[in-house]
């Protein structure tokens, strides 16, 4: 057998029942690809349901606010995922007439549709013969195939892009894309694949060569950049004081809470004494308790936050467009980032 017949021959005896493998609808093809590109099955699976089962159309999806999509895509991080599908959803309803598309070439000039996407969605609704190369394929084809061009350059996606395309079963190109995927995602595992029980090993150069944990490369991202968040948390009787954030910055549109931003770790007594401080809350503020810090990382950058509670707060004017005071039972409606969320569940 061929390498194609030998992983399709493989799916078909050990593949999962996954939900959104029943359905040929683009539309719900596209709700689980978006969301298995920010986490893995077993986490996406109950966001899947959540989605499928709150916007069973994309016209149910378009007719949300961001707010609410934002809400349900809490806890997955990067929100522009979440804001590009609101807009595509849109995109669906104005220029295609609710029908979402099937065809590569009209997937592709979608917002947050990529060619990985665009493969996946045309592959798996209407058996267009697109290979789909995402990170379980990247590196079953580089150990496989020996190829060691770093997954992440420009040369490495071209190259793995044009090898899986000359692989695709042209006869079943969407069972062959799922049976890449899950092939990778469950036997040629990122560390410690299952080589023993592989039906691949006998020709598979990394097995051959001892170099499965040698494949694939990838080139190191810079250092992230390192920023540190001191947030205030004012409540009064049952309601506690939330900001807006803007556009140019991290988690545009989301909420978090009043925030003074310093070049390092500081302590309760420097925030206190600190000008900025006063500036922003006024004389008469002080601070009562400190909470965290909690640590979230992002893809460029590594987020430090403590939280002050605050007393005595006199001065919420000059942020009158952004903060307000929110009840705290419809806290749960507002779309926050990560961390803001697990300090509200922990400590709040
Ligand atoms: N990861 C990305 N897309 C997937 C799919 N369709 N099935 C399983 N895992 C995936």
């Amino acid at each position: 057998m061929n390498f194609s017949d030998e992983v399709i021959s493989w799916y078909l005896q050990n593949k999962r029942d996954l939900p959104w493998r029943n359905t040929t609808d683009p539309y719900i093809i596209w709700l689980s690809e978006i969301i298995l590109q920010q986490t893995r099955v077993e986490q996406g699976t109950p966001y899947f349901y959540r989605f499928a089962e709150n916007y069973p159309t994309v016209a149910d999806f378009a007719a949300a606010t961001e707010n609410e999509i934002l809400n349900h895509w809490q806890g997955l991080g990067y929100y522009s995922r979440g804001r590009n599908m609101h807009y595509t959803a849109r995109m669906v309803m104005e220029e295609h007439a609710g029908y979402f598309p099937t065809s590569y070439d009209k997937l592709i000039k979608l917002k947050g549709i990529g060619e990985y996407t665009a493969a996946a969605i045309s592959s798996f609704s209407a058996n267009e013969v697109r290979a789909v190369v995402d990170g379980n394929v990247f590196r079953l084809l580089s150990r496989y195939f020996g190829v060691s061009t770093p997954i992440n350059s420009g040369k490495g996606k071209k190259e793995f892009v044009e090898l899986a395309n000359q692989l695709i079963d042209d006869s079943q190109p969407g069972i062959y894309n799922q049976a890449v995927m899950e092939f990778g995602a469950l036997q040629c595992k990122p560390v410690n694949p299952l080589c023993d029980s592989c039906p691949l090993k006998l020709n598979c150069f990394a097995y051959r060569n001892n170099t499965i944990n040698k494949l694939p490369v990838k080139i190191k991202n810079p250092k992230a950049r390192t920023r540190y968040f001191n947030y205030f948390i004012a409540t009064e009787e049952n309601s506690i004081l939330i900001n807006k954030r803007g556009p140019n910055d991290i988690w545009e549109n989301l909420h978090d809470f009043p925030l003074i931003e310093t070049l390092c770790q500081v302590s309760q007594e420097e925030v206190q004494s600190s000008a900025q401080f006063r500036e922003t809350f006024g004389d008469k503020t002080v601070i009562l308790t400190q909470y965290g810090p909690i640590k979230q990382l992002l893809s460029h950058q590594k987020i430090y936050a403590q939280f002050f509670v605050i007393t005595g707060l006199s001065e919420t004017s000059s942020h009158e467009n952004c903060w307000q005071f929110i009840d705290r039972a419809d806290l749960k409606q507002l779309a926050q980032p990560k961390l803001i969320f697990e300090f509200l569940e922990s400590f709040l």
